[in-house]
């Protein structure tokens, strides 16, 4: 059965993280987590990290994460980035069950008001899929064209 679990980094399952990362995100763009942290200094301190653990033979294997980072673009709001799941994984429902798990946290434990994200187009599905918004604008980030993925606190959208 897979858990989603908030880690630091201190947490022996962000060296898992930290692999999947590089497996499904950085290396296909050419980075890995020691450039990544050379070229965005601070950034991996900022973020609360998410991972989907599966339990496998007594062993807990990371299937799945992603981060959380208040206070941007703007305070009160906060980016999710770094979010991935493992090929063998992906379909599963992993990806919305880490995203329901940062959301919960972001509006209903640090009283955020929205989230955005990044997503590379051909995450559009996903995002869509699991009820945010997608602005049509696309824009280049690491060489991938990405559009800007937006969800409001459902506290605020009934006030609005
Ligand atoms: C994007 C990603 C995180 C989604 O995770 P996932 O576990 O595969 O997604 P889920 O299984 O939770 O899918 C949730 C919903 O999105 C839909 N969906 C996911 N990917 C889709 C796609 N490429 N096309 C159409 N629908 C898609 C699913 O069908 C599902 O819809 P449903 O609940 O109505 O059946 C994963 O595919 C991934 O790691 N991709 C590569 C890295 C990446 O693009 N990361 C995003 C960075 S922001």
């Amino acid at each position: 059965m897979v858990k989603i679990r908030r880690i630091t980094s201190k947490d022996p399952l962000y060296v898992q993280e930290c692999a999947l990362r590089e497996d499904v995100l950085l290396r296909p763009i050419g980075y890995d987590m020691e450039r990544f942290k050379r070229e965005f200094p601070g950034l991996e301190e900022r973020m609360e990290h998410f991972v989907a653990v599966l339990n496998h033979h007594a062993a807990e294997r990371v299937v799945g994460c992603a981060a959380l980072i208040p206070g941007e673009p703007a305070a009160g709001a906060g980016r999710i980035t770094q979010m991935a799941v493992n090929l063998q994984r992906q379909g599963e429902g992993i990806g919305r069950r880490l995203v329901v798990a940062v959301e919960s946290r972001a509006f209903g434990e640090l009283g955020l008001r929205e989230l955005v994200c990044h997503a590379p187009v051909t995450a559009v599905p996903f995002f869509e899929s699991i009820g945010w918004v997608m602005e049509p604008e696309v824009f280049q980030e690491a060489g991938v064209p990405h559009r800007r993925a937006v969800i409001r606190c459902p506290s605020e959208e009934e006030a609005a």
